[in-house]
């Protein structure tokens, strides 16, 4: 199993450790477009090797995707993180362009890639990769509900008190931070509906704490977050690589599906060896369908600015 991980700024590295780590990859290129900056990043890495107790190879690339051919799987986080202030959706003139000629070379090196976005704005990234090129849809992933739900999953269990082991609960919708939408009217403590211990004020700021989960840490890091985004990807990667049939919310294009279609938006989806193996729908109740198709449609808005890189 290859996985090629591009971009090896500090979401890129943290996810390449965590999937070595997890040490069911046999190798991981990390490539980068700044001079030795990945083989650096790849030579730390592999002298953590014997200390954590993996098999897997790292090898660094500067921007040579001869080094990528054959990945099973590539992780695209390049093109500029958010400063404090700024929206995911502010990046789109930088990042678009960069992204695009990321997945074509990919997918020309590696022409059954799965491929796994995560440079922002997220869903609009993903909805570039389908529209630029004609790679198949079920092997074209964003990263946005993963990590949305485990930040959704920290807030529950801090307003409960209770460890992170006993929560579930899921984010779909947008990867923004007005666009996401943290479902706690599904959320469980141990199979318990949360609003059986939380007032529903509470849950309202679990919910608000949650969407701005990115934005919060912006703030306090100066840039974006890299644990939890890396760690959601490898979460991706390896169901993907280990056939686990897990489900994650994803960025997904869309065809009919809660009623949406030709945008790219968080929805439960079930992941195995194939990419998307299934898009699970769920009844949502009115409300819920409301904040859904509002979030569909500001994300169509930022669609909208792909029009000179898609021409
Ligand atoms: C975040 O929310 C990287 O967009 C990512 O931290």
């Amino acid at each position: 199993m290859k996985v090629t991980v591009v971009g090896a700024g500090a979401v890129g590295a943290s996810c390449a450790e965590y999937i070595a780590i997890k040490d069911f990859a046999s190798e991981v290129v990390l490539v980068d477009i700044k001079e030795n900056f990945a083989e650096g990043k790849a030579m730390d890495l592999m002298q953590c090797a014997s200390l954590n107790g993996f098999d897997t190879k790292i090898v660094g690339s500067t921007n040579d995707y001869s080094k990528t051919a054959g990945s099973d799987i590539a992780v695209i986080t390049s093109g500029i993180p958010r400063k404090p202030g700024m929206t995911r959706e502010e990046l789109i003139g930088i990042n678009a362009g960069i992204v695009r000629s990321v997945a074509e070379n990919l997918i020309k090196h590696s022409p059954n890639v799965i491929l796994i976005v995560v440079s922002n704005p997220m869903d609009t990234m993903t909805y570039l990769v389908h529209k630029a090129t004609n790679h198949p849809k079920h092997k074209i992933i964003g990263m946005g509900g993963a990590l949305d739900s485990a930040r959704f999953k920290y807030r529950l269990s801090e307003a409960l008190g209770c460890p992170t082991s006993d929560v579930d609960g899921m984010v779909i919708a947008a990867h923004s931070d007005t666009g996401m939408l943290p479902l706690t009217r599904l959320a469980v403590r141990n199979g318990v509906p949360v609003s059986n211990f939380l007032s529903t004020e509470r849950l309202e700021q679990v919910a608000q704490d949650t969407k701005v989960g990115g934005a919060t840490l912006t703030g306090m890091l100066g840039t974006s977050a890299w644990y939890a985004p890396g760690a959601a990807v490898s979460a991706l990667v390896q169901a993907i690589a280990c056939d686990q049939k897990k489900m994650f919310p994803c960025s997904l294009m869309l065809n009919g599906e809660y009623g949406q279609s030709d945008i790219c938006l968080g929805v439960p989806a079930i992941l195995g060896s194939n990419g998307v193996e299934k898009i699970v729908e769920i009844e949502l109740n009115d409300a819920e369908k409301a904040k859904f198709n509002e979030s569909a449609d500001a994300v169509r808005v930022v669609n909208g600015d792909l029009a000179s890189v898609l021409a």
